[in-house]
Formats: structure tokens, C-alpha cells, sequence
């Protein structure tokens, strides 16, 4: 499964891209406004930074000035991927972009159905946001389970990208499902390294090695 980073915060982005786990990087507009940033600047040092797709999202409604947009913004760098939302606008910029060879993510994703036309717009990743759908009382992973399904069952490239990813269980099972991508804030990328019986095994072993008097660095 590949890790992406959903923020729009160099410094986060340059700490996990140092690990070599980091595949590619979301962003959206709230995002955006949260880094204070330029949009084009800072999406720019993104793509500056990783090699792996990362999504920029439109913010028309309206398919010709979505085309505008997707214009400006691919020309940024090539591995930009252009967000669209999942309405038939959204998914008709969906087709004309990648049937031009451009990457597309299309966001917004609550049902299965709608990721069914997503695939069906020739979309490079479908967007499914677990957490939101959670929120309201469904089950994310369920929706995840039925796209991964219905793309299997059809033989549809379009690449699961989980988002709105709350918790290290919304990874856990992503991968069991066989999703191909999760996006998840820094905090939760960093919180997947974690364990208390590797933090005490550490401590134990340090306390054990202080007594040897060595040092492996002469
Ligand atoms: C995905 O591309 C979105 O940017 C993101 O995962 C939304 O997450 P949220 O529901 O935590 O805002």
C-alpha cells in the first residue's frame, strides 16, 4: 500500500519523505489556507520534494473553468495530480484530463456507486473519505471493502486512495482490504512507528548495555 501525506506543511512533509516511506501527498483548499501559503508556491516545494503524485485540487464547479484551473496547475510539475470533485462537472474534467495523460484524483467519495463512475471516468485515484463517512454514522471501511470489490470484480485501474484518515486503525484495515494508497496527517503516519513494548524494550536494553561498560563507537 502506498503512504501519502494529507497536508499542505513543508517541514511534516520534508520529516517523512527523509524516512523513504512517503509515496506522494494530498492537499486541499482548507489545507492550503491552514499553511497560510501561496497556493502555487507551495504546492511547487511539494512536488520539489517528493517524486510521487501530488494532488492539487480545483476549486470552479463549472467543467470549462475546471479545465482552466487544471491547466494552470499542471503546469507546476509533472507529477501533479489534478483533484476534481466527484459531481458530473468534476467527473466530466475527469475524462478529458486523463484521456490527455494527466493524473486525476477524484474527491469526495461517500458510496460506492460514485467511485463506480469515478472508475468509469478513466480516474487515476478515487478518493473515499472513511473518517467523514464514520462521522456519520456509516462505516468507512465498509465503503472501502465494497469499491475494492466492485474495481476487483471489474478489473478497473482507478487506485483506492483512502482518505480523511483518522486513526492507525483506519491504515490497518486499508491494508487488509488491499486499498492501494492511504493518505493520513503527519501525526498519524508518526503514530504508526509507535509501540510501548518497543519503547520498553529499548529502554530495557539501554539499562542492560550501560552495565557492560562498552561502547560500540571506539
Ligand atoms: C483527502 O484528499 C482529503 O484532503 C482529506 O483526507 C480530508 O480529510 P478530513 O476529513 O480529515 O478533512
Amino acid at each position: 500500500m502506498q503512504f501519502f501525506v494529507d497536508t499542505a506543511e513543508i517541514d511534516a512533509i520534508e520529516e517523512l519523505a527523509a524516512t523513504g516511506l512517503l509515496d506522494g501527498v494530498t492537499t486541499n483548499p482548507s489545507l492550503i489556507a491552514k499553511s497560510g501559503r501561496d497556493f502555487m508556491e507551495v504546492t511547487k516545494e511539494i512536488c520539489d520534494l517528493v517524486d510521487g503524485p501530488v494532488s492539487a485540487e480545483v476549486v470552479a464547479l463549472d467543467h470549462d473553468t475546471m479545465m482552466k484551473e487544471a491547466e494552470v496547475l499542471r503546469r507546476i510539475a509533472d507529477n501533479v495530480c489534478i483533484k476534481v470533485p466527484l459531481t458530473i462537472d468534476g467527473l466530466k474534467t475527469c475524462k478529458a484530463l486523463t484521456d490527455d495523460g494527466t493524473m486525476v484524483n477524484v474527491t469526495l467519495c461517500f458510496s460506492a456507486n460514485q467511485a463506480l463512475l469515478a472508475a468509469k471516468a478513466g480516474a487515476t485515484f478515487v478518493s473515499p473519505f472513511v473518517g467523514r463517512h464514520d462521522d456519520n454514522g456509516f462505516d468507512g471501511m465498509d465503503l472501502i471493502r465494497d469499491i475494492r470489490q466492485i474495481y476487483d470484480n471489474y478489473r478497473f485501474e482507478t487506485e483506492i486512495l483512502v482518505a480523511s484518515v483518522r486513526h492507525v486503525n483506519h491504515v490497518l484495515e486499508s491494508a487488509l482490504i488491499g486499498a492501494d494508497v492511504m493518505t493520513a496527517p503527519p501525526a498519524v503516519i508518526k503514530a504508526l512507528f509507535k509501540h510501548v513494548l518497543t519503547d520498553k524494550g529499548i529502554e530495557g536494553f539501554l539499562a542492560d548495555w550501560e552495565k557492560t561498560g562498552q561502547s560500540i563507537l571506539k
